[in-house]
This record gives structure tokens, sequence and C-alpha cells, in this order.
């Protein structure tokens, strides 16, 4: 069975998303564990409701060996790392042990709106203070570069004159709980490919 990893920081709608994904058999995979970046997020209360095995990693508790703990916590267990609204950055050898087997969601359509700062609600109010017309989500691989891997899917939603920060993100969580399980679904039948730079995927979720 393909296993998974998530870390999450937050609410975790994605990875209930994926949850959700399991329990109707849209995704044939089992979620090993999932690591939260602080105590008392929500991401943990949905994981423990489900028997999911919980840890927290905290920069206040591990400071720049965050990464390092993740790695010791994860090596050999999982067979793909999930970063599901996770909003530190991974570095060091748990990138090179896992090369091409990290997945993130960000909300927006890198290249646009991303990079270091730019998370959650932060990257719907540039979208709008930008004045651009769609915005969407991208699933991609992660490596050293932030938000800087592989693009795997994007999708697109309008933005309109009168959205504030929250709508637009509400309107773009639909996609993205669409869009992530079903990454993880076509990268567990092996059938997303890297080719210079780009990503080719077949089949369907
Ligand atoms: C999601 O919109 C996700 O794309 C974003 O955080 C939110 C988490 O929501 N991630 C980033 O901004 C990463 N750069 P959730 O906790 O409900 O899944």
């Amino acid at each position: 069975m393909f296993k998974i990893a998530v870390l999450a920081s937050g609410g975790g709608s994605n990875l209930q998303s994926i949850i959700d994904s399991i329990d109707k058999g849209y995704l044939n995979c089992k979620i090993e564990m999932v690591i939260g970046s602080k105590e008392g997020i929500y991401a943990l209360e949905r994981a423990k409701h489900k028997g999911i095995a919980t840890y927290v990693v905290s920069k206040k508790e591990y400071g720049v060996k965050v990464s390092d703990k993740i790695l010791e916590l994860i090596k050999d267990k999982v067979d793909l790392i999930v970063l599901a609204g996770y909003l530190s950055i991974l570095q060091g050898d748990i990138l090179k042990e896992f090369k091409n087997k990290i997945i993130n969601i960000h909300p927006s359509l890198i290249p646009s709106f991303c990079g270091p700062k730019m998370y959650g609600l932060k990257v719907h109010e540039a979208v709008i203070n930008s004045g651009v017309k769609f915005s969407g989500c991208t699933v991609h691989f992660v490596n050293e570069d932030v938000d800087g891997g592989e693009i795997i899917f994007q999708e697109v939603v309008p933005v309109y004159f009168e959205d504030t920060k929250e709508e637009l993100q509400k309107r773009v969580l639909e996609k993205e709980h669409i869009l992530l399980p079903k990454a993880i679904d076509l990268i567990s039948k092996n059938e997303v490919e890297i080719i210079n730079g780009k990503t080719r995927t077949r089949g369907v979720f």
C-alpha cells in the first residue's frame, strides 16, 4: 500500500479532502502520519479523529532542526510527503532523501504570487490588490527553491472585483480539495513523470 505523511500548519481542510477521498474509495493509499508545525491546530484533531498517528515538530522546540526531526520520523515509513497547508520551509537532507517525493499545494497560479512569505490569505490579498482576473491553485514537487519545483496540476478560478480575500480563498480551496488527492493518486500509480523541469501526467482520477 502506498503510504504518505501529511504535513500541516492550520485548519487542515486539504488533509480532510485526502481523508475523504480515501474513505470514498477514490484514492488508494494510507496516511501513515500527520505532522503539525505547532500544537493546537485543527488539522491534528482531524487526524486523531480518524485514528491517524500525529506528531508536532515545532520551530519553537526544534529551531533549525525541524526538517531533520521530520526526516527522522518519516524515514523508511512513507513513499510520499504531502505538504497540505504546511507553512514552514523544508531544507537539508530531507530534500535529498525524498527527491521528487514531496509535493505541495499552493493557493495561486505559480509562478505568480508565490515564494518566501507568500502563504495563506496573504496570497489572496496580493492577488486581489494586483487586479488580475484569474487566480487558482498549483500542486508541485518540492525542491530547494521555495514554490519552485515542477508543476503537476493547476486549476483556475475567476477573481471578481467585489471579492474579499476570504471569498477568494474559499473559491480556490474548492479546487485545491480536488487537485491534491488527484495528484497523490497519480503519483501513487507512477503516472507522473518529470522531464526537463516539466511533468507529464497520465491516467484519470
Ligand atoms: C491552503 O489554501 C493552502 O494552499 C495554503 O494554505 C491553506 C491551508 O488550508 N498553503 C500555502 O499557502 C503554502 N504556501 P488548510 O489548512 O485548510 O488545508
